[in-house]
């Protein structure tokens, strides 16, 4: 049995031993899932421990003194400090479970939106994912506030000197992406977060990206604020986490209100709980909350390390294959990139290619992932992109890439 902080050596073969998901056959073909962007796959110690709870564990936390109730509670509380250390958060309290990364920015868009006032400042970078654009849009319309984006270069990088003019006074929220969904970019956070501090800023880290590919650290990231969704790191969908800090989370007034986010309520007036709960509304996905606490235990047994090189050696290997393609052309060259490669091809539309590479059993995401203004910016309809997990194998890009040449042979 591996003790609590050992690692095992990293090991592809055995990985993929443990996700059920990747033995199965797609059109009678071997699955090559490499749709990671999107959401991950599950090991089998989250899908039996999501059985477990519902089979044996099942009950409402926070409310019941029977035993049901209390070990709910507890495995939930527990799930809690597991991503409170492996997320390395100062405090217990500064863990809030969400719906997942959309839930979290909304929330602090509704709640940290609450203490900005006519003429403050919102910057967000060009290549965000439409949940880090739409709730700061929402928010600048209803309390008269301006949004400044980031320019990005032709690689796909925040052009930083850009970045350092938009800043000023004014500027009250940076929120940006650590990991481009679309690009793979790997942007330079805590460099921008001192720069927001710098003139008085917070920062905001969209984390979904890169919690399952980078090792998180938010105290050495200095952010403000991040946040992540559990599916996206091995867990199961409709549960995520805003981690903020304390004292700007005891300053925010509560995202929704309802039961267990209260202290006192008499009709004239109501009082509300500490953190985390004050945040927490409602019965949350308990089941959620305690599976993605067994999908960190489960990272946390991953050589992190060895997984990213493994990750980023695949990217590189495939996106130096799909270039010697004629008519190719790769969408994001940042030089920190990480786990995707996006694409486009000369007269073929991305989700031509999408769709007969899952006829032989590739699973890749096709469109414009949710960044609209990103394939403005590219001047394309949407790429194909192929976004990468430790499980992945290059045997599986060497197949992907035959299976991409004899579909653009069919289609040209
Ligand atoms: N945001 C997810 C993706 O990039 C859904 O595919």
């Amino acid at each position: 049995m591996m003790t609590e902080g050992q690692k095992k050596p990293f090991n592809v073969r055995e990985i993929r031993d443990e996700f059920p998901a990747l033995r199965q056959q797609i059109y009678g073909k071997n699955l090559i899932y490499f749709d990671n962007g999107a959401t991950s796959q599950k090991p089998q110690v989250v899908l039996d421990a999501i059985n477990r709870y519902y089979s044996k564990d099942n009950a409402n936390i926070h409310r019941g003194v029977h035993h049901l109730s209390q070990k709910a509670t507890t495995e939930y509380e527990e799930s809690r400090k597991l991503i409170q250390q492996y997320i390395n958060a100062r405090k217990l309290d500064e863990v809030i479970f969400t719906k997942g990364t959309t839930d979290g920015i909304n929330l602090v868009a509704s709640s940290f939106g609450e203490l900005l006032s006519t003429g403050d400042e919102i910057i967000i970078s060009a290549m965000e994912h439409h949940s880090n654009i739409v709730p700061w849009q929402m928010l600048c319309e209803r309390k008269n506030l301006k949004l400044r984006v980031i320019p990005i270069n032709k690689k796909g990088e925040i052009i930083m000197e850009e970045y350092e003019k938009l800043l000023s006074s004014k500027t009250k929220l940076v929120a940006v992406t650590h990991i481009s969904n679309t690009l793979g970019t790997v942007n330079p956070i805590k460099e921008m977060a001192q720069k927001a501090h710098a003139v008085g800023s917070r920062i905001l880290v969209d984390g979904a990206q890169s919690i399952q590919h980078l090792p998180i650290d938010v105290l050495e990231l200095e952010c403000d604020f991040f946040v992540f969704s559990g599916h996206k790191v091995f867990g199961p969908t409709g549960i995520g986490v805003l981690y903020g800090k304390e004292d700007l989370l005891d300053r925010m007034p509560p995202y929704q209100g309802g039961g267990d986010m209260i202290a006192k309520v008499t009709f004239e007036k109501t009082t509300y709980n500490d953190l985390p709960f004050k945040f927490e509304a409602g019965t949350p996905h308990i089941a959620g909350g305690i599976c993605l606490g067994e999908a960190v235990r489960y990272l946390s047994s991953i050589d992190m390390q060895a997984a990213m090189k493994h990750e980023k050696d695949l990217a590189d290997y495939a996106q130096h294959l799909l270039d010697t393609f004629e008519g190719m052309q790769i969408i994001g060259e940042a030089k920190q990139k990480t786990s995707v490669v996006s694409f486009v091809m000369e007269g073929i539309h991305p989700f031509d290619i999408g769709t007969l590479l899952d006829k032989q059993g590739i699973a890749v995401r096709t469109g414009h992932h949710c960044t609209q203004p990103l394939m403005d910016f590219f001047n394309i309809p949407g790429t194909v992109r192929a976004s990468f997990a430790f499980y992945n194998t290059r045997q599986e890009v060497e197949y992907f890439i035959e299976a991409f040449e004899k579909s653009i042979n069919m289609l040209k």
